[in-house]
C-alpha cells in the first residue's frame, strides 16, 4: 500500500491560523510532520490549533512574523533555529486581505500590500529558509496562489498582477534550487470552502457552481491534500508547478 509518512520532516506554513492554513496545518501533522505554526496577528487561533496539532503525536511549535518584511522573517527563523527544528517543507500562504475593486477605483496601498504578501512573501521566506534546505540537500517549498492569476476577471487587478508575480519568482527559484533537490512549486485553488462557508451556511454557490466543470466549490481539505501530495516524496520529480485545484475552472494549457 502506498501512503505518505512525514515523520522526520519538518513542516512551516504561514498564515497557519487563516482559513485554508489550518487545514494545512493539521494534514500535514497527521502526516507526521513536526508543525512549525506560523501567525500574524491570531494568537489565540494559534494556541487553539497547537492543542490540537500536539493531539496527533507530533511536535509543534509558534512563530510570529510579518511575511512582508525581510528582518521579521529572518527574526523567525533565528527563533526557529535556536528553539526548535529548521523546515524541510514550507508553506507560503500567507495573504493579506483587503476589498477587491476595479483597478481605477483601487488603491496603490492595495497594490503594494499585494505585491508584499505575495511576491515578497516567496523571496523572504527563500532567502531565510532555503541555504539550510541547500545545505541538507533536500527541500520542499510551496507556494499557494490562485485560480484568479489565470481569470484575471474585473476587480482582481492588484490580487492577480501581484500572484502572477509570486509565478515568477517560484518558477525562477525552481530553476535555481533544482540542483539541490529542492522542489519549488505552486497551488491554485478556486473559491474554496472553509470553516466561515460552513459558519455561514454558504458553501452551495449555484450561480459560480454551475460553471465549474465538477459543479461544485471544493474544500480546504481538498486543497490540503494537494499541498500533502506535493510536500511528499510522490512528488518528487515536480517542480516550477503551477497546479490548480478548482474542479477544471481554470486548465492551463499546453
Ligand atoms: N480562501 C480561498 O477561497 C482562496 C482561494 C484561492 C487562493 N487562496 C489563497 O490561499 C491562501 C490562504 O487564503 P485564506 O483564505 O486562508 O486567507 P485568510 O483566511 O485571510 O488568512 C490569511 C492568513 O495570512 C496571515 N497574514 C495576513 N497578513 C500577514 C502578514 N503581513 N504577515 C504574516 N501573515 C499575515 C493571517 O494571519 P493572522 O490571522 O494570524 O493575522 C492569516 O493566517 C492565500 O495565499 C490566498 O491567496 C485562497
Amino acid at each position: 500500500m502506498i501512503s505518505i509518512d512525514l515523520k522526520n520532516k519538518t513542516a512551516l506554513v504561514t498564515g497557519a491560523t487563516g482559513q485554508l492554513g489550518r487545514v494545512m496545518v493539521r494534514t500535514l501533522a497527521k502526516a507526521g510532520a513536526n508543525i512549525i505554526l506560523h501567525y500574524h496577528k491570531n494568537e489565540i487561533m494559534a494556541q487553539k490549533l497547537k492543542q490540537e496539532i500536539l493531539s496527533y503525536q507530533v511536535k509543534c511549535f509558534i512563530v510570529q512574523a510579518d511575511i512582508c518584511n525581510l528582518e521579521s522573517v529572518l527574526a523567525m527563523k533565528n527563533k526557529i533555529e535556536k528553539e526548535f527544528f529548521m523546515p524541510d517543507i514550507i508553506v507560503n500562504n500567507a495573504v493579506i486581505s483587503y476589498s477587491w475593486k476595479p483597478i481605477l477605483e483601487q488603491s496603490i496601498e492595495d497594490f503594494d500590500s499585494q505585491y508584499q504578501s505575495c511576491v515578497l512573501q516567496q523571496v523572504c521566506m527563500a532567502k531565510a529558509f532555503a541555504p539550510a534546505m541547500i545545505a541538507k540537500k533536500y527541500g520542499r517549498i510551496i507556494g499557494i496562489n490562485t485560480e484568479c492569476a489565470m481569470q484575471c476577471y474585473p476587480t482582481q487587478g492588484a490580487y492577480a498582477a501581484a500572484k502572477r508575480g509570486m509565478d515568477g519568482i517560484i518558477k525562477v527559484l525552481a530553476k535555481e534550487l533544482g540542483a539541490y533537490h529542492i522542489t519549488v512549486n505552486e497551488i491554485a485553488p478556486g473559491w474554496t470552502i472553509s470553516d466561515r462557508d460552513r459558519e455561514n451556511h454558504s458553501e452551495v454557490q449555484p450561480e459560480s457552481d454551475i460553471h465549474i466543470p465538477l459543479k461544485r466549490r471544493g474544500t480546504d481539505q481538498e486543497v490540503a491534500n494537494a499541498v500533502l501530495f506535493l510536500a511528499s516524496d510522490l512528488a518528487s520529480y515536480i517542480t516550477g508547478c503551477y497546479l490548480p485545484v478548482c474542479g477544471g475552472n481554470v486548465m492551463p494549457s499546453i
